[in-house]
């Protein structure tokens, strides 16, 4: 059987960078909410009763999407996958219990970054807006100027990416999703991980670790 990967950390930790690398060297699924959020942006979820009819309002002001809306989207993939790494779920303490109900863990990683490296990180970040890839403008720019290595599609800022939404982003963090990360450590199994090494140096930390699980 697969091994079940939790990747846990604050926003612009490295968590989506880590998982993709993960998921392609250990034959894993990255199971990640903000991607599969992402795509599902305008799906209509006003018959569930929430304050806005889309998870698109909630990601653009840095809120939380509703748990119900979630829990299915992470319940629904992880029946589906055989081992997965797990990226930007749970975000606060009802979605850590679902989890424990719907599945066990072989391992639970927190990338540790300092919030100033965070907000630097999160206003340089550039994705392709045709494959998903990553970049950075100074820490990891690509080739052209614009331009996806990997597929020549152009490279975007995301809408959540910008100073006032990355540090809305970060008080929700802290006030919903840090107790999450306390609770793994108080449970004894926690594996904290700087992440403010290189990529390359988080991902040997992260794969002794999975290795191991
Ligand atoms: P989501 O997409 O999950 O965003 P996030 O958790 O805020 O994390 P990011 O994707 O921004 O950062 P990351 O840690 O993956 O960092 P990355 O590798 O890209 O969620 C977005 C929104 O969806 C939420 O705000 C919420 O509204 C909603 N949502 C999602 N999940 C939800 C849930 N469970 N419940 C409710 N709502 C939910 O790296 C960042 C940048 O740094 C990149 O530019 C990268 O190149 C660079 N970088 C990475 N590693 C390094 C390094 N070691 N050194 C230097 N630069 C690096």
């Amino acid at each position: 059987m697969g091994k079940h990967i939790l990747l846990l950390g604050a926003p612009g930790a490295g968590k989506g960078t880590q998982s993709k690398r993960l998921a392609s060297e250990f034959d894993l699924e990255h199971v990640t909410t903000g991607d599969a959020l992402r795509a599902n942006k305008d799906m209509d979820i006003s018959d569930m009763d929430f304050e806005y009819d889309t998870p698109r309002e909630y990601m653009e002001s840095g809120d939380l999407v509703p748990d119900d809306v979630v829990n299915e989207i992470v319940k629904t993939a992880l029946q589906e996958a055989d081992g997965y790494v797990l990226d930007g779920y749970p975000r606060n303490i009802e979605q850590a219990e679902y989890l424990t109900e719907i599945t066990d863990l072989d391992a639970v990683l927190y990338l540790d970054v300092s919030e100033e490296e965070l907000v630097e990180r999160l206003t340089g970040r550039r994705v392709c807006d045709d494959c998903g890839a990553n970049y950075h403008v100074e820490f990891a720019p690509p080739e052209e100027d614009g331009v996806c290595d990997e597929c020549g599609g152009e490279l975007i800022q995301r809408d959540d990416d910008t100073e006032e939404t990355v540090r809305e982003r970060l008080t929700v963090y802290h006030k919903n999703t840090e107790p999450v990360v306390n609770h793994y450590r108080d449970e004894g199994v926690l594996v904290e991980i700087d992440g403010e090494q290189t990529p390359d140096g988080v991902f040997d930390d992260v794969a002794e670790v999975v290795e191991d699980a």
